[in-house]
């Protein structure tokens, strides 16, 4: 069994998904109806980690506290860390007591794989190297931090949110660090962004003659940092994993293919197709609910159509003719009034409004 322990990350500012993020820590954005953070601690479960030190920030810490508990629901012991948002390594620094001298896997609470890291982390206690990172080909590096491999693979440099990409592989959040990563953190200094950050500190550790490898993933990958990224996650976990199970009441209406209907839902005169999930005590009602939607409890979807949505906790939409690609906040409203071309608004601040 590896090491024992693991720093997850489930802190920062989240600005990207605001205004979401104005109320809730990014971690905990559903997705198939449940905290993206829950499919990332069962990545972490899996590994057989003992001990798991969740970093949090200091606004937003009590609700990842509340959802994750003391960890009892993945079979590890949890310790809360509080950090400001001032970088991941700045984390990784916070988090120094909690770790001491052990190897620890490291995890960022909003990144979403298709696989298990189980064989990775065994390769990096095989080989006994200082640091093993993740990569995955992606399209548009600039948003990532970015690793220069050489022709055996080793890395040889690494840049944060290079503005020219040197290559297309991405950093993918997850890591493996031996205790020299700490003396690398306590070298670097803040980034641009003000942050510390862990790419430089990597970067740090090969300046410093450590052994650090590197590994393509060949599952998906999805950091959901964004609106769109939270969608694409939604529907590629209810592809995954969302069997069919109705438990709700279903009236007059057609439910078809892979669709959860929780308990005390009601779906009536409504046409449900999966995969999609509709939250417990939701209400369906002459409503079409498409393909990779997912239904937060407690929601109304009355007279509308929707599809390819996260609709989040106790929301309505009401009278939508077509919704679509859309990110819908916990106790919301969506709904048509008046007249065609007559729209009426009451949105938060950063908020997004396609008409
Ligand atoms: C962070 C890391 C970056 C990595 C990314 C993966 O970026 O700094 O190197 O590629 O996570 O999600 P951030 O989300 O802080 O912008």
């Amino acid at each position: 069994v590896f090491g024992v322990r693991c720093l997850v990350l489930s802190g920062g500012r989240g600005t990207r998904l605001r205004p979401l993020t104005f109320s809730l820590a990014k971690q905990l954005v559903p997705v198939a109806n449940r905290p993206i953070l829950g499919w990332v601690l069962d990545r972490v479960a899996e590994v057989g980690v003992r001990d798991v030190g969740v970093v949090v920030a200091p606004d937003t810490g009590w609700a990842v506290r509340e959802f994750v508990g003391d960890g009892g629901e993945w079979g590890f012991r949890v310790e809360y860390i509080v950090q400001e948002p001032l970088g991941l390594a700045h984390a990784v620094k916070v988090a120094r007591r909690f770790l001491g001298d052990d190897d620890f896997l490291m995890c960022l609470g909003d990144n979403l794989l298709g696989s298990s890291i189980r064989g990775f982390v065994d390769r990096f206690e095989g080989e006994g190297l200082d640091g093993l990172i993740l990569l995955k080909e992606v399209e548009d590096p600039r948003r990532f931090g970015v690793a220069v491999l050489d022709g055996e693979g080793r890395v040889v440099r690494l840049v944060e949110k290079p503005s020219e990409p040197p290559s297309n592989l991405a950093l993918v959040g997850v890591y493996v660090f031996s205790r020299r990563v700490h003396e690398a953190v306590d070298r670097i200094r803040p980034s641009w962004r003000g942050e510390l950050e862990i790419t430089d500190a990597i970067q740090e550790m090969i300046n410093m003659g450590c052994r650090v490898g590197a590994e393509v993933l060949d599952s998906w990958w999805i950091d959901t940092g964004k609106k769109d990224d939270v969608l694409t996650a939604n529907a590629v976990v209810l592809d995954e994993y969302v069997v069919r199970d109705v438990r709700g009441e279903v009236v007059g209406s057609r439910v078809e293919g892979r669709v959860r209907v929780e308990e005390g839902a009601r779906v009536v005169d409504s046409v449900v197709r999966g995969p999609c999930v509709i939250g417990r005590g939701c209400v369906v009602e002459n409503s079409f609910i498409g393909p990779y939607t997912s239904v937060g409890d407690g929601s109304r979807i009355v007279n509308s159509s929707v599809e390819y949505c996260v609709i989040m906790e106790g929301s309505v939409v009401e009278n939508v003719e077509r919704l679509e690609e859309s990110l819908v906040g916990r106790n919301a409203r969506v709904a048509r009034r008046g007249g065609r071309g007559v729209v009426r608004l009451h949105v938060g601040d950063y908020s997004e409004v396609e008409v």
